[in-house]
């Protein structure tokens, strides 16, 4: 059995996997340093505008893109990671729209409830970069192994999966390593402990011909916008419910998951 097939097989089974490859050169080593950079500073000079974004009570934000990030994919997508992903996938990269971004976690902030990353018929495909290194200090996304392709409403997801599932990871990742997860994989936030920014880039890829007018705006600067949870009052409301009320939160999307088809 070859390496490759065995990749495949582990991503098929657990929905995620750590790819064997690691980005090291110095292009890339400039590009995390300059995106850090960026970032920081954007998060400085707009701090008034970004504590009123949907996402901010929560600690998790976006990164928009600028080139950028869209240097990193080039330099990412060379002959050895294009086999990897054909290998996994059965389809060319090149088959696939890539949406280019990032997830931010605030200092002392970040803890987010158990989540899928949309409905299950969207397909699509997470691939996080590591910009710098991230441990259990500084928000690594915990995932709840072997919860993907499966149609399943939160209460059942809760009294399910969550209850009996053994199986949590911390994602905790190196620079320059790759994690390609299912998007219907549960998965949340937690909390950064460090005094810095912790910021993953986040390519998410559709197929295609799956999903037709592809469209994104690459700004000229990086950026932070929201996140999970929009800008509204009723967002708002929600996001603090989610936060000081986890308890009522959880049992609002328990009860309201019983009526969603
Ligand atoms: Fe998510």
């Amino acid at each position: 059995m070859s390496k490759n097939s065995i990749e495949k097989i582990f991503f098929e089974k657990n929905g995620f996997i750590k790819l064997n490859i690691k980005i090291k050169s110095k292009n890339f080593d400039k590009l995390c340093d300059e995106i850090i950079e960026e970032t920081n500073e954007f998060y400085l000079k707009n701090f008034d505008k970004i504590k009123k974004l949907g996402g901010y009570l929560t600690g998790n934000l976006e990164l928009l893109p600028s080139k950028k990030l869209i240097h990193i994919w080039k330099i990412l997508c060379n002959r050895s990671f294009k086999k990897t992903f054909k290998d996994i996938f059965g389809k060319k990269i090149s088959d696939f729209d890539v949406k280019f971004s990032g997830n931010i976690v605030l200092p002392k902030k970040g803890y987010q409830h158990f989540h899928t990353d949309g409905p299950l018929r969207s397909k699509k495909i997470i691939l996080n970069v590591a910009i710098h290194d991230i441990d259990t200090s500084n928000a690594p996304t915990e995932i709840l192994i072997n919860t993907h392709n499966r149609k399943m409403k939160y209460w059942e997801f809760y009294f399910l999966e969550f209850f009996k599932n053994k199986k949590r990871k911390l994602l905790k990742m190196q620079k320059g390593e790759v994690v390609i997860r299912n998007h219907s994989i549960w998965h949340r936030g937690t909390r950064n402990n460090s005094k810095n920014l912790r910021i993953l880039l986040l390519f998410q890829l559709t197929e295609k011909k799956l999903h037709n007018k592809f469209t994104q705006i690459i700004n000229k600067d990086l950026m932070i916008g929201e996140n999970q949870f929009k800008s509204s009052f009723k967002q708002n409301l929600k996001e603090s419910i989610s936060i000081y009320l986890a308890p009522l939160y959880i049992f609002y999307r328990i009860i309201t998951s019983f009526f969603k088809k």
